[in-house]
């Protein structure tokens, strides 16, 4: 049993990364090789209709339109498209997420002893975002303050500070 759950959890786990979690999601279906040029996360096989399902998802939890993160030209919304230009800087941050939304749901959930594997509540791009680019308006540096670092030494007490005159 712990060998399905395993295989059915490196599936789960792959595809729960993204988006929708259904009984479809077991078997994703396949699209001939080369449909889609610079996949570097996702699967190179993955179904055009999987991969638009993927890219809408990220529009949702971002709340952004797929120009945040890819290139368009001219004037024909409909043919000004590069989707496989790396030109944003957005789209490469995206795949980062990607490799880090996977590792997490990979490597620190109990998929392995899990009686019901389906019923984890895997991370989702989401999971963190919930309609926003950045979900958290304060900086590394906000936060450290707030805890006390970084904080400009206190006042030396009265006293010892050297006489003026
Ligand atoms: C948050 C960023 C982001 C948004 C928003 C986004 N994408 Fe993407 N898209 C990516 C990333 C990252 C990849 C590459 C994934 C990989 O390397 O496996 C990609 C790849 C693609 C590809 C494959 C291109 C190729 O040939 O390699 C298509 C097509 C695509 N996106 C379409 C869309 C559409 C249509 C939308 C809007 C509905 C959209 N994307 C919204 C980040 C985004
Ligand atoms: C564990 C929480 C978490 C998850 C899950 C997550 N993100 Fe993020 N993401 C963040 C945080 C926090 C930032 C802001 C980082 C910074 O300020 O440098 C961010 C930044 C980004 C940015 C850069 C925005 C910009 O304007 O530069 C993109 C794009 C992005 N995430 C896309 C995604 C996508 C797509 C997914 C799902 C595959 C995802 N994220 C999953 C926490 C998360």
């Amino acid at each position: 049993m712990i060998t399905t759950n395993k295989k059915k959890a490196t599936v789960i786990v792959f595809l729960a990364a993204f988006i929708f979690f259904g009984v479809a999601a077991y078997n994703p279906p396949k699209t001939p090789q080369g449909e889609f040029k610079n996949l570097q996360v996702l699967p190179k096989d993955i179904s055009h209709e999987y991969l638009d399902k993927i890219m809408h998802s990220f529009n949702d939890a971002l709340n952004v339109k797929c120009m945040f993160c890819h290139v368009h030209t001219g004037d024909d919304w409909r043919a000004g498209w590069d989707f496989a230009a790396d030109t944003k800087d957005e789209k490469g941050a995206a795949r980062h997420m990607l490799k880090m939304t996977m590792d997490i749901n990979a490597n620190y959930f109990n998929w392995a002893n899990s009686s019901r594997p389906d019923t984890i509540r895997a991370v989702r791009c989401v999971t963190c975002h919930r309609g926003s680019p950045h979900p958290d308006k304060e900086t590394i540096d906000d936060q450290m303050k707030k805890l006390g670092f970084g904080q400009p030494p206190p006042p030396p007490p009265p006293g010892s500070a050297p006489p003026k005159n």
